[in-house]
This record gives C-alpha cells, sequence and structure tokens, in this order.
C-alpha cells in the first residue's frame, strides 16, 4: 500500500513518525475520515473545510493546498487500486522535544494519509444495530475532531464485547450528545427528524450537515435539539449517521426496542438516498 506519511509518498511498512510526534505523544492532532465510492469522495469539501477548522480551534495551520492534499488522496487511491474504501488524513502540529507548551517551538505540521480498501460496494440494506448509552467522559471539546479518542475507544470497545454496535453519550441530564464516532437521529411521531444542535457538546458530523439538506430537498421537518430517554421510548426509528456507517438504522438503545427492535422505513430509505446522492 502506498501511503503518506510524515509529509512524503511511501510505503505503509516503510512509513515512520518520530516518537517525538505531539500527535503521539500528547493527541495534538487534527484527523478526517472520508469515504470513497465508485472511484468519488464522499463530502469531500465539507471534511477539507472541517480539517481547517480543527487545526484553527487548536492553533496550527498547514501549508497544503486543498487542491494538494486532494492531488495526493487521488494518488493513493489510484496506484492501490482503490474502487471503494477510505481514507484517514491525519495533521499533527509536528515534532519536537517533548514539552506540554508549544509556545516558540519551530513545528512544522506533519501530514498522514492513510487509505484502506473495502471490496463490495456498500449496502443500501443492512440489519440495525443495538447500542447503549454510557456517560460522556471526553473533554469539554468534543466539537473539534482531534486524535484524543480515549474514552470513545473505551466505550466502543465495551459496547462490541457486550453486542451493541455503538456507544452513546449522555450529558450531565442524561440527554443524548452523539455516538462514540457518529450522530444520533430519531424520527418522532410526528414525523420530525430529531439530532442535538450543535451546542458544543458535539461534533459537526459532515453526513449529519448532508442528512439536514437532504430533509430539506425533500420538506422532512427536522428540529435540532436535545434527545431524552423518554423521546426515545417514544420515537418511531432511530439511526446514527457518520462518514463511515452513512445512515445506520438503531434498533435498540439499551432495552429500549425502536420499531419493535425492526430496521424502520425511513432509515432505509434515508440510507439508500444518501448513498445514491454519491452515486
Ligand atoms: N467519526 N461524532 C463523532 C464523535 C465522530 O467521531 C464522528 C465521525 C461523527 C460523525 O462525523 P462525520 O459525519 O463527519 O463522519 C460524529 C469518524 C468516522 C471516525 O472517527 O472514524
Amino acid at each position: 500500500m502506498l501511503s503518506y506519511v510524515n509529509n512524503k509518498f511511501c510505503s505503509l511498512e516503510k512509513a515512520q513518525i518520530s516518537v517525538n510526534d505531539r500527535g503521539y505523544q500528547f493527541g495534538d492532532a487534527v484527523y478526517e475520515v472520508i469515504y470513497y465510492k465508485n472511484c468519488k469522495f464522499l463530502d469531500l469539501e465539507g471534511h477539507l473545510k472541517r480539517l481547517r477548522i480543527s487545526m484553527s480551534r487548536i492553533d496550527f495551520q498547514l501549508k497544503y493546498s486543498d487542491s494538494a492534499i486532494i492531488t495526493i488522496m487521488k494518488r493513493l487511491v489510484t496506484e492501490n487500486n482503490i474502487k471503494h474504501g477510505s481514507i484517514y488524513i491525519q495533521v499533527s502540529r509536528g515534532e519536537y522535544s517533548r514539552d506540554h507548551s508549544y509556545f516558540n517551538m519551530p513545528l512544522k505540521p506533519i501530514l498522514v494519509i492513510l487509505t484502506k480498501k473495502i471490496k463490495e460496494d456498500f449496502k443500501t440494506i443492512i440489519p440495525g444495530i443495538k447500542v447503549y448509552t454510557t456517560f460522556d467522559t471526553r473533554w469539554n471539546n468534543p466539537d473539534i475532531k482531534t486524535t484524543q479518542l480515549l474514552p470513545n475507544v473505551l466505550a466502543k470497545t465495551k459496547g462490541i464485547k457486550n453486542g451493541f454496535g455503538e456507544a452513546l453519550f449522555l450529558d450531565k441530564n442524561s440527554y443524548i450528545t452523539e455516538g462514540s464516532s457518529s450522530n444520533f437521529w430519531i424520527l418522532n411521531k410526528s414525523n420530525i427528524l430529531v439530532t442535538r444542535s450543535l451546542d458544543g457538546k458535539i461534533l459537526a458530523g459532515i453526513t449529519r450537515d448532508s442528512i439536514l439538506n437532504c430533509a430539506k430537498n425533500k420538506n422532512i421537518k427536522v428540529e435540532e435539539k436535545k434527545i431524552s430517554f423518554d423521546n426515545i421510548k417514544n420515537c418511531k426509528e432511530a439511526f446514527i449517521t457518520s462518514a463511515s456507517s452513512f445512515v445506520t438504522p438503531v434498533i435498540q438503545v439499551d432495552n429500549i426496542k425502536i420499531n419493535n427492535g425492526k430496521v424502520g422505513e425511513f432509515s432505509n430509505l434515508l440510507r439508500k438516498t444518501y448513498l445514491e446522492l454519491n452515486d
């Protein structure tokens, strides 16, 4: 596999990052995950825009233009012979002898771009997942897409071990914030789509944004507000969204069955619509 590591092309086996990389030592890095379907990058513009926002929120900039990043991505998918897959982009603040403060450090941000091949095209109809809830123990800026993901990693792993496809985080008042690597939505009994607003407690998902646009175009009402357990108990359908899960139906939250434990028509249709948007 050809990769782009430490600001240069190299084979994945030979790729090297310094142990003094601040991403490695402090999680002082930001990232994006972009899917590639039928030779097309999904929601590319939104992901690259958010990458810049993440860097500026933590006070550094990358001297690569978006078109330079896209050129690298295109070379990687071409040389790795990828038709369907995913792209991981990470930018760390740089490498220097370890010190918490980066003030006056001569740092050059380090760009990494990796590709992963997926054999089949993405399925439009999939089984729903069960999810569980757990308190949100992340830092106070989960709206910045940094690589500091330990609470997410632990919550997701605990879920997978116990047969759940995702962990949903709860704020201190027991409202859902978001999934460990996804945004959460319900369709309520009045056919209104509900997802948490961008109140700083969730990541501004790029897929979330696409779904909001989709809903607008199809005249589906949307409310961006907090979701409680009562809302979940009374909802018709639920699903998560992310670059890697697209739209994935949720059929159970803790012990609450959604739509009698069956994937709902709306979630299925929305997944299909999202995937077809990108054909
Ligand atoms: N995660 N919330 C969190 C905490 C996430 O990590 C993600 C995505 C999302 C959805 O964002 P988007 O629609 O832009 O993918 C929401 C990626 C897929 C990951 O970490 O692998």
